[in-house]
């Protein structure tokens, strides 16, 4: 009982020092790089600022767990695995990651916006809340990454979160299909969401 009440008081310092312990140094300093970008989003937007911390400094943590042994470690703590994952578990880190959210950094289990921003990180998905679509976001143009589109998806990112989803979906789609990989039902939530909503702005737009 001490140890979860210690846990759940835990700070964003004692959190990043942990995450600093569990994460490989590059690992680490892009989740770094994702919550300080995220942070000035939450700052652009007025977003709630806790939650993205939260969400940007945590979404990777679930890669503690190398790639080779996610598929198992994702059994054993019985969490579901579809096929998608199955077949590229890389993606299982978004759901490891919501594990080791709460039971390793003491997220509690009813703060389902930092948690949903964690699970949803890598495909993304439809009704996402502003908090998941900064932690995302972030993910994406933080000042590491660097791939073609990116610039775009940095410009429109801050301009509008819906337009910088959809670009990002676009960009993430296309290079999955050129690389032959395999697309999460999730993302293509996300992106006919998107797509709809940005050509609906500009159908009105035209009309007018
Ligand atoms: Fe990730
Ligand atoms: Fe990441």
């Amino acid at each position: 009982m001490e140890k979860k009440a210690s846990k759940l008081s835990m700070t964003i310092e004692d959190m990043r020092a942990l995450l600093q312990q569990s994460l490989k140094p590059k690992r680490y300093q892009h989740s770094i790089r994702v919550y300080e970008t995220a942070l000035k989003m939450a700052e652009h937007f007025h977003a709630d600022r806790q939650k993205v911390a939260l969400a940007a400094l945590l979404h990777d943590c679930g890669r503690q767990i190398p790639k080779e042994e996610s598929v198992a470690k994702a059994k054993e703590l019985e969490i579901p695995v579809d096929t998608v994952e199955e077949a590229q578990p890389i993606l299982l880190h978004a759901k490891l990651g919501v594990y080791y959210a709460v039971h390793k950094y003491g997220v509690s289990p009813d703060n389902t916006e930092v948690l949903d921003a964690i699970r949803y990180h890598s495909t993304g998905t439809a009704d996402m809340t502003e908090t998941a679509k900064i932690v995302f976001l972030a993910d994406l143009i933080e000042p590491g990454r660097d791939f073609e589109g990116v610039e775009e998806i940095r410009e429109a990112s801050f301009q509008d979160l819906d337009k910088g989803m959809l670009l990002s979906y676009d960009n993430t789609i296309r290079y999955l299909l050129e690389d032959g990989l395999l697309i999460h039902p999730d993302a293509i939530a996300g992106y006919n969401q998107m797509a709809a909503k940005c050509k609906t702005v500009q159908n009105k737009k035209g009309k007018k």
